[in-house]
C-alpha cells in the first residue's frame, strides 16, 4: 500500500508543506497577536449583546461581504469567480458513458458519485492533482427516471455505485483545473468495494457474517459524510447515517444496541435489502456492525484495499480532524451527528515521525478513544472540559455493564459514552483544528430536542432550548497539549436572528443583520487561519429564518470574531465540503442536493457539483 509513496516524494510533499505552514502560522499567531489574542479568546464573552462594536475589523478578511440570495445559482463576492468542476454522473474514466438519467449501474460505477460532501485536494505536480471526494447518499427522485418507485436489482446496484468516494485526477489546462478522465489514479470506491477491518474490533464475533466468517473483510462504505487527511498522504472518509440502509421484509425486534443507532426493520427508502441480502437485518444481524467507521484510503494506489479503523469507534461519523501533537501522537477529533450524541477524541498509541515514511501508515490502527464532558455555568458560554477514556475495564466499561471486551466498547461507542457520563451535544458536525494547533472548533448544527426530551436537558455547552440556529464551540487543550485530559472551552459564535429575536436566540455579538445564517455544518481553516463556515439549514427565508436565504458559506476571523458571507448556494442545496490548492488560490466547495435546476439551468434535473472558486487577480481566496 505504501509502495507508490516511497517512490514518489512529490506525493508526500504537500502534507509536509501543510505542517510547515501550520508552524509558521502558529508563530505569527503567538507573536503578532501576542497576549491580547489569548485574552480575547476566552474573554470575548459573546452573551452580552451590548458590546456591539467591540469587534475589531479583520485584516484577514479582504473581500466584500455578499447579501443573502434565494436564486438558483452560486454567488461569490466581487472579484471572484465560481465555476463547476465536476457534477454527479460526469464520466471519470476514459471510456465511461456521458451523464444521462437513464444511466445504469455499470455506467454509474464509472462516473462521479452523487451528493458530494467532504473532500481533499492532493497535489501531484504543479499542474496535476488528485481530488478525493465523498459521495454521501442519493436522491431517488433524480437518480432514476421513475423517481425511485419499484427499485430493480440494477437500480439498487446503481444506487450503491453512486455512493462511496470518487477519486478524480485533475490537470491544469490554460491555468484552470479540469477533470482528467485519463488519470491513472482515477477510482470509484462504492458500497461494494472490498475493505479490510483493522484494529481492536477486527475479527470480533460481532463483525462475523455468513459471507465473511473472518469478521475482517467488509464490502463497501456508504453515507460517506465528511473527511480528513493524514500527514502520510492518506484520505479519511467517515460513515455517517449507515443505519438507513438496513431493513427486513420481516417485522423484527432488535435490541437496545440496534435502537441506539437507529437500526430497525425499516430503511430510509433505499430498498437495497430487497436485492442485496446482507442489508436484510433479520437475516444478517451483524452486518450493521460493519458500518459507522472511519475508513482510510491510500489515494496514490488505485489497487489498495481501504482500511476501516475500528480504534476510532463506531458512531455516525461526521469528519475526522487530524492533528499531530507536539510530542508526535496523532490526535483525531470526531463528531457524532445526532441529537444528543457526543464529541470524541482519538490519540494514537504510536508517534508520527516524518523521517520514517511508510512506517507511519498504520498509526490509526491502535490508540485510545475518549469522549467529551463539558462543564460550566449556564449563562457564561464558557467553562472547562474533560476527556473521558473509553477503555475496557475503566470508567465502568466492564462485563457487568455490558462491555465484555474492547471491541464491544468500540462497536457500541455510543453506549460506552453514556456509561462514562459524556455530555449530550446539539449534533456535533465538523471539527477543525486551527493552524496554531492549539484551538479546536466544532459545529453544533441545531437540535430540536434540546431542553425538550428528558434525555437532553439544557447544559452549559448546549444552552439553548431547541437550538434552531446552531452554534460553534471551541476549546483549547490544557497547555496546548492535545493528549491532556482537560481543556477550556467557549462558544465562538451562536447563530441567531438579532432582528427578530432577543436573548440567546438573537445570537452572539458577532452576528448581525448582514451575516445571519443558521445550522453551521462544514468548517475548515485555510493556511492563513481563516475559518470557513458552511451551512445546512432552514432555507425557507421565512419566519424565524427570514432574511437568511439559501444555504451559504461564510468566513470568520477567529481572533476578531468577525464573520462575513462569502458564498450563497442554489435553491434547496446545502453547501458542504471544502479544500484548497496548496497556494490557496483555488478553493473547491461542494454544492449538495440542489433542488431545482442547478447547474445546467432550464428544465435540467439538478446535480450535486464541486465548485471551483478563483480570484480574478489570481490572489489568495479570502483576501
Ligand atoms: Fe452528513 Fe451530519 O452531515
Ligand atoms: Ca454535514
Ligand atoms: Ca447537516
Amino acid at each position: 500500500m505504501s509502495k507508490h509513496i516511497d517512490q514518489c516524494p512529490l506525493d508526500a510533499e504537500p502534507e509536509f508543506n501543510r505542517f510547515i505552514d501550520a508552524a509558521v502560522s502558529r508563530r505569527r499567531f503567538l507573536q503578532g497577536a501576542g497576549a491580547a489574542s489569548t485574552v480575547a479568546f476566552f474573554a470575548a464573552n459573546p452573551v452580552a449583546k451590548a458590546v456591539a462594536g467591540s469587534l475589531s475589523k479583520s485584516e484577514l478578511l479582504g473581500f466584500k461581504a455578499i447579501p443573502t440570495s434565494t436564486a438558483d445559482t452560486v454567488t461569490v463576492p466581487e472579484g471572484y469567480k465560481a465555476e463547476v468542476l465536476v457534477s454527479w454522473g460526469d464520466p471519470i474514466f476514459a471510456n465511461a458513458p456521458t451523464f444521462s438519467q437513464q444511466n445504469d449501474a455499470s455506467a454509474q460505477a464509472q462516473q462521479f458519485g452523487d451528493n458530494n460532501d467532504g473532500m481533499t485536494f492532493f497535489p501531484l505536480a504543479n499542474d496535476r492533482a488528485l481530488l478525493a471526494v465523498n459521495n454521501e447518499y442519493i436522491n431517488d427522485e433524480f437518480l432514476f427516471t421513475h423517481g425511485g418507485k419499484n427499485i430493480s436489482a440494477d437500480d439498487a446496484r446503481k444506487s450503491q455505485a453512486a455512493h462511496g468516494v470518487s477519486l478524480v485526477e485533475l490537470k491544469k489546462v490554460d491555468g484552470r483545473w479540469t477533470v482528467n478522465p485519463q488519470g491513472r489514479l482515477n477510482r470509484r470506491i462504492t458500497a461494494y468495494t472490498e475493505m479490510a477491518m483493522t484494529g481492536p474490533a477486527a475479527g470480533h464475533s460481532l463483525l462475523k457474517t455468513a459471507a465473511d466468517p473472518s469478521g475482517k473483510k467488509i464490502l463497501g462504505t456508504f453515507n460517506n459524510c465528511a473527511n480528513g487527511e493524514t500527514p502520510w498522504g492518506t484520505y479519511l472518509t467517515c460513515e455517517e447515517n449507515f443505519n438507513g440502509y438496513f431493513a427486513s421484509e420481516k417485522t423484527v425486534t432488535l435490541g437496545k444496541t440496534y435502537q441506539r443507532y437507529g437500526i430497525s426493520d425499516t430503511d430510509w427508502g433505499y430498498d437495497w435489502y430487497k436485492h442485496d441480502e446482507r442489508f436484510d437485518v433479520a437475516k444478517h444481524p451483524n452486518e450493521p456492525h460493519r458500518f459507522g467507521w472511519v475508513v482510510e484510503i491510500d489515494p496514490m494506489d488505485p489497487n489498495s484495499t481501504p482500511k476501516k479503523r475500528s480504534a476510532l469507534g463506531r458512531f455516525k461519523h461526521e469528519n475526522a480532524a487530524l492533528t499531530v501533537n507536539d510530542d508526535g501522537h496523532v490526535v483525531v477529533y470526531m463528531g457524532d451527528d445526532e441529537r444528543g450524541e457526543h464529541l470524541y477524541k482519538f490519540v494514537s498509541a504510536g508517534k508520527y515521525d516524518p523521517s520514517k515514511g511508510s512506517a507511519n501508515r498504520d498509526l490509526l490502527e491502535n490508540g485510545t478513544l475518549y469522549v467529551a464532558k463539558f462543564t460550566g455555568s449556564d449563562d457564561e458560554l464558557k467553562g472547562q472540559g474533560e476527556w473521558l477514556e473509553l477503555t475496557f475495564g475503566k470508567n465502568g466499561l466492564t462485563p457487568e455493564n455490558g462491555f465484555p471486551d474492547q471491541a464491544s466498547v468500540l462497536i457500541f461507542a455510543r453506549e460506552a459514552a453514556t456509561q462514562v457520563g459524556a455530555t449530550t451535544m446539539d449534533r456535533p458536525e465538523w471539527v477543525a483544528v486551527h493552524a496554531d494547533n492549539k484551538h479546536v472548533f466544532c459545529t453544533l448544527t441545531n437540535n430540536k430536542y434540546r431542553g425538550v426530551k428528558d434525555s437532553q436537558p439544557l447544559n452549559a455547552a448546549n444552552p439553548r432550548t431547541k437550538n434552531p440556529y446552531g452554534h460553534i464551540i471551541r476549546w483549547a487543550p490544557t497547555q496546548g497539549d492535545h493528549t491532556q485530559p482537560t481543556f477550556e472551552w467557549d462558544i465562538f459564535v451562536m447563530a441567531g436572528h438579532p432582528e427578530k429575536q432577543s436573548g440567546l436566540m438573537a445570537g452572539t455579538d458577532n452576528i448581525n443583520k448582514d451575516n445571519m445564517f443558521n445550522s453551521p455544518d462544514g468548517i475548515g481553516f485555510d493556511r492563513a487561519g481563516r475559518l470557513w463556515i458552511q451551512t445546512d439549514g432552514d432555507y425557507s427565508n421565512e419566519g424565524d429564518f427570514a432574511g437568511m436565504g439559501n444555504n451559504q458559506m461564510l468566513c470568520a476571523d477567529t481572533q476578531t470574531g468577525e464573520i462575513r458571507r462569502f458564498l450563497t448556494g442554489p435553491t434547496s442545496c446545502e453547501i458542504t465540503g471544502l479544500t484548497f490548492t496548496p497556494d490557496s488560490r483555488t478553493m473547491f466547495v461542494g454544492v449538495q442536493h440542489p433542488g431545482a435546476h442547478f447547474p445546467a439551468g432550464g428544465d435540467a434535473i439538478p446535480r450535486s457539483s464541486v465548485i471551483m472558486i478563483t480570484k480574478d487577480d489570481g490572489g489568495v481566496i479570502g483576501t
